[in-house]
């Protein structure tokens, strides 16, 4: 095979593999699934978040708090829209527009766009999710 080729399709193959990964991550926070959320997050992960209010968050203990808060209620849909990844060895940059669809208290749905950042590293076989930042809500 084409050596050229090959390095495509694994590029290919990584990129695929990073958005499914990303999307669990994002599918993980919407369920409140903390067990996920830790397994797939580096302990000494790092975000600024509009949450923190330009703080720079370190670790996962101010993530959990809104873990415990639980699931997203009703109908809801969590996608990257036109993503993008760029792979740097062991290092992995997933950028895209976050579109969050949810249902109100008054049952009227509701698509707000945030965007979004995330890096992930490779270590010891496996990818870990060790910086994001993401804008204000529209
Ligand atoms: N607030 C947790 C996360 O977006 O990863």
């Amino acid at each position: 095979m084409d050596p050229s080729k090959k390095g495509r399709d694994m590029a290919q193959d990584a990129n695929k593999e990073l958005l499914a990964l990303n999307q669990r991550l994002l599918d993980c926070i919407a369920r409140a699934d903390w067990s996920v959320y830790r397994e797939m997050c580096d302990p000494s992960l790092t975000c600024f978040e509009p949450e923190a209010r330009g703080h720079l968050v370190q670790g996962l203990d101010f993530h959990e708090f809104y873990f415990k808060l639980g699931p997203v209620q009703g109908v809801h849909c969590t996608t990257m829209a036109s993503p993008h990844v760029r792979l740097m060895g062991d290092v992995a940059v997933v950028s895209y527009l976050r579109l969050n669809q949810r249902v109100q208290t008054d049952g009227a749905p509701v698509t707000r766009a945030v965007e979004e950042t995330r890096i992930w590293q490779r270590k010891d076989g496996q990818w870990k999710h060790v910086h994001f930042h993401r804008s204000q809500p529209d």
